[in-house]
């Protein structure tokens, strides 16, 4: 009987650490244009003051867009990035905006960055996000 549940256990496990790992790409679509316009807006009126209406930076606060603020999350994942702003930012009034503007606002920076489009929403669930690698190239 004890070997029956460790082996259940040991299963679970397995497919818990499936689960966590990265499958999908920054690369592959994973916001509509129509969420990134949304979040456009929510950019304009949460976090451009600090980052700059052009997303290139204005005093400490960095550049949101190009080369460096890429490679500050290459490696990572579109969760991680997810959760960084969602608990951090803006940064006089962090983990203030709903969820929801969040990953719109997270699509806009996609967008800008120059990852594609696609079908799907990217969705608002950290979990999820997790499963999507960002990366600098292809
Ligand atoms: C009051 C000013 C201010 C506002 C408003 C603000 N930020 Fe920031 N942000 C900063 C500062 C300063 C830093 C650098 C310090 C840090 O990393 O916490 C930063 C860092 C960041 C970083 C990390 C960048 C990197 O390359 O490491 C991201 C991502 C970010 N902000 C996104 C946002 C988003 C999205 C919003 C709007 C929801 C926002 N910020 C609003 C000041 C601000």
């Amino acid at each position: 009987m004890q070997r029956i549940f460790a082996l259940v256990a040991m299963v679970a496990v397995a497919a818990i650490a499936a689960m966590a790992q990265p499958t999908a790409s920054v690369w592959e679509g994973i916001y509509t244009e129509a969420q990134a316009a949304r979040g456009s807006d929510g950019y304009g009126k949460s976090c451009a003051a600090c980052h700059g209406a052009s997303l290139t930076g204005t005093g400490e606060a960095p550049a949101l867009q190009g080369a460096q603020f890429v490679s500050d999350f290459n490696g990572e994942t579109v969760g991680d990035l997810f959760d960084r702003i969602r608990t951090t930012m803006p940064q006089d009034n962090p983990a203030s905006l709903p969820r929801d503007q969040y990953a719109d606002i997270l699509a806009f920076l996609l967008k800008e960055n120059g990852f594609p489009a696609g079908a799907k929403e990217l969705d608002r669930r950290s979990e999820y996000l997790k499963a999507i690698r960002f990366e600098a190239s292809k």
